[in-house]
C-alpha cells in the first residue's frame, strides 16, 4: 500500500488555517485532522491520564510534548482508513518535528507545508471575536499574546526549515481578504 500524503498546515492563530482546511476537504477530499482539536478532545475525555497536562499547556499556549500531540494524530489517521491527510497546526516547534520524523518519517510522505500568512493584528482580532462564542480557554487576550510569542519563537523556525527543503507554499490569508478569496489561492496549491 502507498504511503498516506500529508500536506502540513501552518499559520499564526487565527490566520485562518482551520476555514481553508474546511474548504480543501470539500473541494479535494483531504482529511482534516487539527493537532489542536486532537488535544482538546483528549483533554476533555474524563478516563485521559494527560488531560490536565494538556489543559495547563494549552491555557499558557505552550507546545505539548510531541509523544502525545503525534500518538494522536497517528491514531486519528489509522482510524480514518484514509490517505490523504491535512494536519493543521502541526509540527509547531522542534520537539514536534523530530518526533514526527521519528515515529512518522517512514510511514507517511509530507507532499508539502501550506503556510498561511497574517498580520498579527488581523489574527488577534479574529481570535477575540470567535472567543465570543468558541468556549476555548485560549481565546482571550492573555492567552493570545503567549500563543503569538510562541508561535514567533517556535513555529516560524519551522516553516523556515521547511522552505529550505523547498516545501513551503504561501498564501496571503491577511488584510481584507475573505476566506473563499483566499481559497481561489490555496486551490492553485492544489491541483
Ligand atoms: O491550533 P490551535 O490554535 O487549535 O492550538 C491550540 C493550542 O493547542 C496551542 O496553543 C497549543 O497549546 C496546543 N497545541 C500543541 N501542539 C500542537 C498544536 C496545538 O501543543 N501541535
Ligand atoms: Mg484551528
Amino acid at each position: 500500500m502507498a504511503k498516506p500524503r500529508v500536506v502540513f498546515v501552518l499559520g499564526a492563530p487565527g490566520s485562518g488555517k482551520g476555514t481553508q482546511c474546511e474548504k480543501i476537504v470539500q473541494h479535494f477530499g483531504y482529511t482534516h485532522l487539527s493537532a489542536g482539536d486532537l488535544l482538546r478532545q483528549e483533554r476533555n475525555d474524563p478516563a485521559s491520564e494527560v488531560g490536565q497536562l494538556i489543559h495547563n499547556y494549552i491555557k499558557e499556549g505552550k507546545i505539548v510534548p510531541v509523544e502525545i500531540t503525534c500518538g494522536l494524530i497517528e491514531k486519528a489517521m489509522v482510524k480514518s482508513g484514509k490517505s490523504k491527510f491535512l494536519i493543521d497546526g502541526f509540527p509547531r516547534n522542534h520537539d514536534n518535528l523530530s518526533g514526527w520524523n521519528e515515529q512518522m518519517g517512514e510511514k507517511a510522505e509530507v507532499a508539502f507545508v501550506l503556510f498561511v500568512e497574517c498580520p498579527e493584528e488581523v489574527c488577534t482580532e479574529r481570535i477575540l471575536k470567535r472567543g465570543q462564542s468558541s468556549g476555548r480557554t485560549d481565546d482571550n487576550i492573555e492567552s493570545l499574546r503567549k500563543r503569538f510569542n510562541t508561535y514567533t519563537k517556535e513555529t516560524v523556525p519551522i516553516v523556515r526549515h521547511y522552505d529550505q527543503l523547498e516545501k513551503v507554499r504561501k498564501i496571503n490569508g491577511g488584510t481584507g481578504r475573505t476566506p473563499d478569496e483566499v481559497f481561489e489561492d490555496v486551490k492553485q496549491m492544489f491541483q
